[in-house]
C-alpha cells in the first residue's frame, strides 16, 4: 500500500547497496531501488539476486517499492519475477498505453501481487498525450512526471527555464487529477542546486503536484518541506475561513480578506490546503 503522503520519492540505484541502506535515514516518504536507468545492462541478471538482501536492508524502516524495466523490454517479466515481498508498490517507467498496463497488472497477478499498486512513470511523448487513458488505469496508485527522457524521446533540448516541458508537467498533473491519483514532480538532476530544488518544488506543488522525485537525501528534505503547508499557511487558511464563514452567514459570497479578494474558489484552496495537514 501506498503512503499516506507522497512528498519524496527517493530512487537509488540496485547496484548500490551502500546507497540503498542510507535509505531510511533519509525520512523520504517512498523509496525505490532502481533497475531501469540507474542499473546498467551488464548488471541487470545479477541486480535481481540481489534485491532481496537489499531489501532486506530497508525493509520495516520505510516505505520500498522497486522500479522495474518497462513492459516493452526483455527485462521485465524477470523483474517482476524477483520482486520481493512487503513492497508499498512496484514503479513502472515510460508508461505509454492502457495495453502496457494491462500486461503490468497480468504479471503481478500472475506472481501473486495484484494488491502492490503501480507508480506509473509519465516520460514519453506518447505516454504524455495519453496520460488521461492510462492514469485512469485500476492498477495505478501515483503517476510522475520524467522531464530528462520526456525531452529525450521529443528531440528537444533540456533547460533550467523548464518552459520545454511546462506543458508536459501540467498535463500528466491534469490527467493524474482526473484519475484521483497522487502526482510526483520530475526529478532535479543538478542535486547540488538547492535553490533549484526548493524553486522547482514550489512550482510543481502551484501546478498540483503532490511531490517530487528525489535522487539525493538532500532532495528529500527541501521535498519533504516545500509539500507540506507551513504553520503560518495553516494560520492564514484557518483565519481566512474563519472570516469567509462569517461572512457568508451574514449574506455575502465575495470578501475584503487582509486586502485580498476571497469568494468560494479561495475558500475551497484553503479547505484543501487543511486537509493535507490532517
Ligand atoms: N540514497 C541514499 N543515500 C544517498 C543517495 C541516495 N540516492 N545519494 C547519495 N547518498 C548519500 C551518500 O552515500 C553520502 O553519504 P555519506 O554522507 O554517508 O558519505 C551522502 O548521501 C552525500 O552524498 P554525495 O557525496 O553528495 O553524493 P554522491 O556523489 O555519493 O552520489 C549520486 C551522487 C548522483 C551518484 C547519487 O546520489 C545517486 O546515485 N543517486 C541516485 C541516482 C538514481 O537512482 N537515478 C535513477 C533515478 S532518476
Ligand atoms: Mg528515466
Amino acid at each position: 500500500m501506498l503512503p499516506a503522503r507522497l512528498r519524496s520519492l527517493l530512487f537509488a540505484p540496485a547496484v548500490r547497496p551502500d546507497l540503498v541502506a542510507k535509505m531510511p535515514a533519509t525520512g523520504a516518504d517512498l523509496i525505490a531501488i532502481d533497475l531501469e536507468d540507474a542499473t546498467p545492462v551488464i548488471a541487470k541478471a545479477d541486480a535481481h539476486a540481489s534485491l532481496p538482501d537489499l531489501m532486506a536492508s530497508v525493509s520495516g524502516q520505510i516505505a520500498v517499492s522497486v522500479r522495474v524495466n518497462d513492459p516493452t523490454t526483455e527485462w521485465f517479466d524477470d523483474d517482476v519475477a524477483a520482486l520481493p515481498d512487503g513492497l508499498a508498490a512496484i514503479v513502472v517507467p515510460k508508461v505509454e498505453t492502457v495495453e502496457g498496463l494491462d500486461r503490468v497488472a497480468a504479471a503481478l497477478a500472475h506472481h501473486g501481487r495484484a494488491d502492490v499498486p503501480v507508480v506509473a512513470g509519465i516520460e514519453t511523448a506518447l505516454g504524455v498525450a495519453d496520460a488521461r487513458l492510462t492514469l485512469a488505469h485500476p492498477a495505478v496508485g501515483a503517476a510522475y512526471f520524467g522531464a530528462e527522457d520526456f525531452i529525450a524521446d521529443m528531440g528537444g533540448v533540456r533547460t533550467a527555464s523548464n518552459h520545454e516541458v511546462h506543458m508536459a508537467r501540467s498535463q500528466v498533473a491534469l490527467a493524474a487529477r482526473l484519475a484521483d491519483v497522487p502526482a510526483l514532480d520530475q526529478v532535479v538532476a543538478d542535486f547540488r542546486d538547492g535553490d533549484r530544488s526548493r524553486r522547482e518544488g514550489e512550482e510543481a506543488r502551484a501546478m498540483g503536484f503532490g511531490g517530487k522525485l528525489c535522487i539525493h537525501p538532500s532532495q528529500v528534505i527541501i521535498a519533504n518541506d516545500v509539500f507540506t503547508p507551513s504553520p503560518e499557511d495553516l494560520d492564514r487558511a484557518h483565519r481566512l475561513l474563519e472570516a469567509y464563514e462569517r461572512a457568508s452567514a451574514e449574506g455575502l459570497a465575495a470578501i475584503d480578506f487582509e486586502g485580498e479578494m476571497v469568494d468560494e474558489p479561495v475558500a475551497r484552496q484553503a479547505r484543501r490546503l487543511l486537509s493535507l495537514a490532517d
